[in-house]
């Protein structure tokens, strides 16, 4: 467990750890009758063959898949399924914008992107510091790093679009800059997600939000995972799950979300009941 409810996984899959690329994401099962699962990719090791992957226990299939301990093998995967990230940008700062567990997800592109010479800045929002995980894994992939929780037990007392307001402000007059803002990329709650896109807005920076839609087959026949891009429907499994955060029809993301919760509360309580679990609110 890295904090509360979230939990990271390491998973020996040779084949699929040579294929995986930052942005790439896998469909998981923990058993016969669990939910298909689909978990962005967080780390991977070629040379051992396993890929990380970060698990916030919210429901009934994350849970089973958390009480998997350590030489159980999952019922399926299935991966690397997605687009890999979009990393040729011209030369200069990419700013990584990450809420909660979205840190995990863009580990593996920050240090893409600083491997090929980019200047990263991760700006790392959590609800409190109990809950903030791998801080000293991204500062060391980066070149600024920038802590933000809602109610100040950690780094700065702010919602991440503060300082990514600062940084893009800082760079209005910079564009000719070698050190200018080039990209900016987000991944985490949809709402915020959509409010750094707002942030973003007004100063003529891209911006690569990764949509963290509903799935269910993941490989483009269910029509679960639909979004609205630019008016266009897409799939989030064969299409993204990265897309240009501008186009992003966030309400119509934000609402398809809700449509299951529901079914998931009854399904949870029914398996916490089986279970004897307690619930953590
Ligand atoms: Fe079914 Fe994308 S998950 S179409």
């Amino acid at each position: 467990m890295l904090v509360p409810s979230i939990y990271e996984m390491v998973v020996y899959h040779p084949r699929l750890a040579r294929k995986a690329q930052p942005g790439h994401f896998v469909i998981v099962m923990a058993d016969e009758r669990g939910e298909r699962i689909p978990l962005t990719v967080a780390d991977f090791d070629r040379e051992k063959g396993t890929i990380t992957l970060v698990v916030m226990a919210i429901g009934t299939s994350t849970r089973k898949l958390v009480r998997l301990a350590e030489g159980d093998s999952l019922f399926a995967m299935i991966g690397p399924l997605g687009h890999a990230s979009e990393l040729d940008v011209p030369q200069g700062t990419v700013i990584m914008v990450a809420g909660g567990v979205g840190i995990a997800p863009i580990y593996p592109i920050a240090r893409a992107f600083k491997e090929k010479g980019h200047r990263v800045i991760i700006i790392q929002g959590s609800r409190n510091k109990d809950l903030l995980f791998w801080t000293e894994k991204a500062a060391a992939i980066c070149d600024e790093h920038i802590i933000t929780t809602d109610d100040g037990s950690a780094g700065r007392k702010a919602l991440v679009t503060e300082p990514l307001k600062e940084l893009l402000e800082a760079n209005r007059d910079h564009e000719n800059d070698p050190a200018a803002v080039r990209c900016i990329y987000t991944i985490g709650p949809a709402v915020m997600m959509k409010f750094c896109t707002l942030t973003a807005q007004p100063y003529n920076v891209p911006a690569v939000a990764s949509l963290n839609s509903i799935m269910i087959d993941g490989t483009g026949m269910c029509g679960g995972c639909r979004v609205r891009i630019g008016g266009e429907t897409k799939f989030t499994c064969v299409d993204g799950p990265e897309f240009d955060a501008f186009a992003v029809d966030w309400n119509l993301l934000m609402s398809r979300q809700k449509t299951y919760c529901e079914a998931e509360k009854c399904s949870l309580d029914r398996y916490v009941q089986q279970a004897g679990m307690e619930v953590q609110k």
